[in-house]
């Protein structure tokens, strides 16, 4: 197995750049059982130094071999080249999404997933992101202003103010201003209710059981289901009855749309598509940005350059869309916190056919894995792998890195559809709080990184909200 050197890319490195926290890593290969056992706890303690730097990595877990492509070329084989054979998403992942989005987007593949994936891409494609924007803006806006009223050095969980605040901006989006600001706290909650009830480690699924055994639901996943139903027929009926007054919504792009053959999407379809994009456009975002917070308030430099270039940038009130191209710092604070804190820390698939990567034999129904949280943190690639540096997307260092190995919205035909999106809405949030805020960790706080279905702070990130310039 040959480490490739002739992949590092060049960065330039900042004085005083801190190392944020990471789970010990093992010294020694966790056994199977171990692994289950480390896994169920977070997906992030089970790797070993030596993980990060090997090209690729296998494993049998009972019977089901496990794949890792861990270099450039192997992430573009099996994702780009070879995407007919790996386009599937794991049974674990299906099983654990199925209840919720049913045959949506993001679990499906083959025809399904073709079709949809047209109709869909375009509705929260860059070129709509200025249709957008004065939602995202407007949400923020009202965000900053309750903060003010909560006062100087008030207590919050950054978390959640987070996580709010997304899930605000994506109803609204989804469902117009009204609507979405009506419903917005209900799909939050019956979204959480389902989320709090699924594991990502459906260990029937491992131990090679084929998809069609049934697996056990719990009274609560169906409850919550139910509940997502209810509200998501609810709001399409409401939608349909006031005819959405012109407004751009992904609900309108979804109830407009014709496939290739000018049939409109079944009401069935129409509601997983607007539950795929609550669900993938979330917490995801709102991840991103409490780890931001987070980064941020332990690196006093990074935060005044920040400062300095959001300040300048729309000196007489909050960005335009036109400005977000020039929130250049801004923009690299988040892209190297989506490199250490990959909010989707690890992308599986299931082979559909017996395959062949890297010399290594991959039998039809073997997991195939990328791990950003391997890739972006693999010393021969990232120079100070480990270390809090946003200067490595600025300038030419930026032009250095392969775009194989940075892989937080997922590469290839299934790359995340909402990337535009979801960059823009964290730039601005960055950007339009910043101005106002300087939010510090709470004292004596520890956070550690935990991975279940996605990356997050812990369950709570501590911070207070201190004013900026007051
Ligand atoms: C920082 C924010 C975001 C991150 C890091 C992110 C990351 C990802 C990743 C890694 C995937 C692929 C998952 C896999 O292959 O298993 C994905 C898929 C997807 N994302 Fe995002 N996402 C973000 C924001 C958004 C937003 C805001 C939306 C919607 C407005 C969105 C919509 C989607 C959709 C629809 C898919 C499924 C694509 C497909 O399977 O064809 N995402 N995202």
């Amino acid at each position: 197995m040959s480490e490739e050197s002739d992949e590092r890319q060049t960065v330039s490195g900042t004085g005083g750049s801190f190392v944020p926290p990471y789970p010990a890593r093992p010294e020694l290969e966790p056994s199977v059982l171990e692994l289950i056992q480390l896994a169920r706890q977070s997906l992030l303690s089970v790797w070993t130094q030596r993980s990060f730097t090997r090209p690729w990595l296998k494993l049998t877990v009972l019977r089901r071999l496990l794949f890792i492509c861990n270099s450039p070329q192997t992430v573009q084989e099996a994702f780009v080249r070879k995407h007919a054979i790996y386009e599937r998403k794991s049974p674990q992942m299906r099983h654990a999404l199925e209840p919720l989005i049913g045959d949506g987007l993001f679990v499906s593949d083959g025809e399904t997933w073709r079709r949809r994936r047209q109709i869909v891409a375009p509705i929260i494609h860059a070129s709509r992101v200025p249709a957008f924007f004065p939602v995202m803006a407007e949400t923020i806006a009202e965000r900053r202003a309750a903060w003010s009223v909560r006062g100087d050095g008030a207590s919050v969980d950054m978390l959640e103010e987070m996580a709010h605040l997304t899930a605000e901006i994506i109803c609204r989006t989804i469902f117009g201003r009204e609507l979405g600001r009506d419903y917005a706290a209900e799909v939050v909650e019956s979204f959480t209710a389902y989320q709090r009830h699924i594991d990502q480690i459906d260990i029937l699924s491992l131990l090679g059981l084929p998809d069609w055994i049934p697996r056990f639901r719990s009274r609560a996943i169906k409850r919550a289901v139910k509940r997502i139903d209810t509200v998501l027929e609810e709001i399409i009926s409401s939608y349909e009855s006031r005819a959405g007054g012109g407004e751009t919504s992904v609900i309108g792009g979804l109830l407009d749309a014709r496939d290739e053959d000018g049939r409109p999407l079944s009401r069935q379809a129409i509601r997983n598509e607007a539950a795929v994009i609550f669900m993938a456009g979330h917490e995801t975002t709102a991840n991103t940005l409490a780890w931001a917070w987070f980064l941020l308030s332990q690196a006093p430099a990074v935060r005044a350059k920040l400062h300095a270039e959001v300040d300048a940038v729309s000196p007489d009130g909050d960005p335009a869309f036109e400005d977000v191209s020039r929130l250049t710092y801004t923009r690299a604070v988040i892209e190297e916190t989506l490199r250490l804190y990959p909010p989707v820390p690890i992308l599986a698939r299931e082979a559909g056919q017996d395959d062949r990567i890297a010399g290594v034999e991959i039998p039809k129904g073997s997991i195939v894995m990328v791990v950003p949280w391997l890739l972006h943190r693999n010393p021969t690639l990232w120079d100070r792998a480990d270390h809090f540096e946003p200067e490595r997307f600025l300038g030419a260092a930026r032009g250095g890195q392969s775009k194989f190995g940075y892989v937080p919205f997922a590469i290839g035909p299934r790359i995340c559809a909402g990337l535009s999106f979801g960059l823009t809405e964290s730039i601005l949030s960055l950007a339009m709080l910043a101005r106002a805020f300087d939010p510090q960790l709470e004292p004596g706080t520890d956070i550690q990184p935990v991975s279940r279905l996605t990356l997050r702070p812990g369950e709570r990130l501590p911070m207070r909200l201190r004013a900026r310039g007051g």
